[in-house]
């Protein structure tokens, strides 16, 4: 394992500042910025811990979206505060109007009662198919974003070619690279029987969005990630769910949303695999666990299905890691981070695990190429601790085979893996110094051997963003 240098613990906290400007600027290249690599590398983060003006929960906080785009060996900067028409609405009024999911509203339960959370679109982005970007905080209803200008498209395009039924995202988009098409899990609170339920929706590039399949459910559960393969999606639903007392208690306004679920570590994990033509529906049961990223899955030459993700095995999510970074408070777990895992699923429909590094890991990422097909190598984040994290690669196949950076300081978001026109595979990754240096940097390492290309640097604090994204140009 590599190491650079050190710095001192506490410098994460500025991670956790808020940024108060928009600013627009030329970072400096230190190194050599490789060739052939076009694009725009995408940061969105909550802005800080306020809402109009007051401290409010780290990631109940309005998005931010820091845009470093690179073209033709020229670097620019730019980043810009994400206003919703409800975030406009309560900057007016000075004060909180809308619930997060993390706290309520001032006025106890009668001031909450009935109301959703707004999204703070804080937490992922990626390209819509028409070409725009959607952003946000986990669940609800996604916000477009125009791409060059970073700002808010109101009446959104892509919004209004997608039925309003499937507007109500529990997840993450997942992109499937053989057809081009963005898979969605839209979520419902009363189905039939007044249950639950969640619909698996594929938009295609061209054409209608369609369902594909809908999973009748027996509570509200926490699913933070799905996969999808050549021919099937693989949607873990770990037991971490609410009971029918807490969500109507959430919903009452008694306490926030993401109070509502309970880890239940008796009743098993299970892994819900979804033929993309809608044929058909298996339930793969193992014991209890929260996969929280699935980084990638795909059907082996044996037929089975393998996936690797970010485990948990007390279903403790590392938004609570987060929150205690912020206050700088000790976390009340030994072990931040969870488990890079490889999951097999045979036809016999036993599961088995590999765990890949002896090491806790957070944001678990591979060649975006492969994203559905066979991959040996999965990275990730290690030692996600704040303050000495570093980068992990390690070969799913013969997991000695693993090589790394350690201490690389605070890795500032989850990197990416990028694939250039002459095939070279890249590492970016948002990096902190943190301290009274107060620069923010972007690194770009070789995919195959960590060598260092160039980091590109800024005079400002960027806040600890989430899950990163790279929009790949052809010029
Ligand atoms: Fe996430």
């Amino acid at each position: 394992m590599k190491t650079t240098e050190q710095f001192d613990s506490k410098s994460y906290l500025t991670g956790f500042e808020a940024i108060n400007e928009e600013y627009t600027l030329k970072p400096e290249i230190e190194g050599t910025l490789p060739k052939n690599l076009n694009g725009d590398f995408i940061q969105v983060g909550p802005k800080g811990g306020k809402i109009a003006g007051k401290d409010v929960h780290w990631l109940d906080a309005n998005g931010m979206i820091s845009q470093w785009r690179i073209e033709n060996g020229k670097v620019s900067f730019k980043n810009r505060f994400i206003t919703t028409k409800e975030i406009k609405e309560e900057e007016l009024l000075g004060k909180r109007k809308h619930r997060g999911y993390f706290t309520n509203i001032e006025g106890g339960w009668f001031n909450n009662f009935g109301k959703m959370p707004r999204n703070p679109a804080n937490a992922w982005i990626v390209d819509a198919p028409n070409g725009n970007l959607l952003a946000s905080g986990g669940f609800g209803v996604p916000v477009e974003v125009d791409p060059n200008t970073l700002e808010v498209i109101e009446d959104s395009p892509f919004l209004k070619s997608l039925p309003k039924k499937w507007h109500s995202w529990i997840t993450e988009p997942v992109h499937h690279s053989k057809t081009d098409s963005m898979f969605i899990l839209a979520g419902y609170l009363f189905g039939k029987n007044l249950k639950p339920y969640v619909e698996l929706v594929e938009i295609p590039k061209k054409g209608k969005p369609k369902l594909v399949k809908r999973i009748n459910l027996n509570d509200v559960y926490l699913t933070h990630t799905f996969a999808i393969t050549n021919n099937y999606a693989v949607i873990p639903i770990s037991p971490y769910r609410t009971g029918l007392k807490r969500a109507l208690g959430a919903f009452a306004g008694f306490y926030p949303y993401t109070e509502a679920p309970k880890w239940r570590p008796n009743e098993p994990l299970r892994f819900y695999v979804i033929a993309l033509d809608g044929s058909s529906t298996k339930i793969i049961k193992t014991k209890a666990e929260h996969p929280q990223h699935i980084v990638n899955a795909y059907e082996d030459d044996n037929g089975n299905i393998i996936v690797d993700c970010e485990v948990y095995k007390n279903g403790i999510l590392p938004l609570a890691e987060l929150e205690a970074a912020r206050n700088d408070a000790p976390l009340d777990y030994s072990a931040p981070g969870g488990d890079l895992v490889r999951y097999k699923l045979n036809e016999k429909d036993v599961v088995t695990k590999k765990v890949l590094s002896e090491e806790k890991i957070i944001y678990p990422f591979i060649d975006e190429e492969l994203v559905g097909q066979s991959n040996s190598y999965v990275f990730a984040v290690t030692n996600p601790s704040w303050s000495d994290s570093g980068l992990l690669k390690v070969n799913a196949n013969n997991i000695k085979d693993t090589s790394g950076i350690e201490s690389l300081r605070f890795v500032g978001g989850g990197p990416v893996l990028v694939k250039t026109e002459d095939n070279s595979s890249l590492i970016m990754c948002p990096v902190f110094t943190g301290g009274s240096t107060n620069i923010s940097e972007l690194h770009i390492y070789s995919g195959i051997n960590f060598e260092l290309h160039c980091k590109l640097k800024l005079p400002i604090n960027i806040p600890f963003s989430t899950h990163c994204h790279f929009v790949e140009k052809k010029i």
